[in-house]
Parts: C-alpha cells; structure tokens; sequence
C-alpha cells in the first residue's frame, strides 16, 4: 500500500448547510488526514478550468453555475491509498445509488448537488492538488 494524496471539494450545497464539520469527521474517521484545507470562492472561469474534462458533457453548464454559487472547501487528503479510500467515503456520484454511511447518501441533495468531489485517480490528484495549492501549503 502506498502513501498518497487526493483532492477532495466540499461543495456549495454543503457549505451552505454548514456541513463541513461533519464532512471533515466522516473523512477522518476513514482514515484520512486533511493536511491543506481551504475555503473560496471560485469564479466562473476557474470551474469552468477545474472541470474542463466535462466541456462537452450535457451537465457542463449547470454544474459551473452550481460550483459558482456559493464557497467551497478544497482539501489535500493523505493516507494509505487515498484516492480509492476517499472515493469509498464519499459514495457514489448519484447519492440514490451510494451506500448507507458514505458522505453522498448522508448528505448529497442530488446528482448534481451531491456535497463532495474526489479525484479519480493518482495522475488527476496531482493535477487537481496543483489547481488549489502550492507545494508549501501542504503540511504533512
Ligand atoms: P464530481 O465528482 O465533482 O464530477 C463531476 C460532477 O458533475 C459530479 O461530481 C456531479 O456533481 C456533476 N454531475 C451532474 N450531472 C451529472 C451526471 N449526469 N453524471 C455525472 N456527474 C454529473
């Protein structure tokens, strides 16, 4: 097992129901440690960059204008496989098929609107890191 790092958001459906608390408890209590956290608010262009791989997808335009209305937390998770031990926590996408316990079938309000995003692999991690923070804001 390795030793890795993700890229969790805590979205806009999430914060504003104050839940970041909560969120960050489920994500320690996999067994992650939340070694850079920060709370903003992006702007049109920078969503539309973070998720320039869904350009074409039929969601697009509202999942930025999801992501654009209202602050997030980006988090640099750490842990034994990470990237895989995040995506168990947070559930599936659709919180109608997550499992019981996950942060998406607790908390999610719809596909969309589904509180936490995780990267999908090592290589998008360290993309995704690089999006919010610098090398000096990750404190181990
Ligand atoms: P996330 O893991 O952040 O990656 C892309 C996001 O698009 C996803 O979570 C959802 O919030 C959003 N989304 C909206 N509709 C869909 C859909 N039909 N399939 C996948 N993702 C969707």
């Amino acid at each position: 097992m390795a030793l890795e790092r993700t890229l969790s958001i805590i979205k806009p459906d999430a914060t504003r129901r104050n839940l970041t608390g909560a969120i960050n408890a489920k994500l320690e209590g996999a067994g992650l440690r939340i070694v850079a956290q920060r709370r903003v608010r992006l702007t049109t262009a920078q969503a539309e960059a973070f998720y320039a791989v869904h350009r074409e997808r039929p969601f697009f335009r509202d999942l930025v204008t999801f992501m654009v209305s209202g602050p997030v937390v980006a988090q640099v998770l750490e842990g034994e496989n990470a990237v895989a031990r995040n995506r168990e926590v947070m559930g599936a996408t659709n919180p109608a098929n997550a499992a019981p316990g996950t942060i998406r079938k607790e908390f999610a309000e719809s596909i969309e609107a589904n509180s936490v995003h995780g990267s999908d692999s090592a290589e998008n991690a360290a993309i995704e890191i690089a999006f919010f923070f610098s090398a000096l804001d990750i404190v181990g």
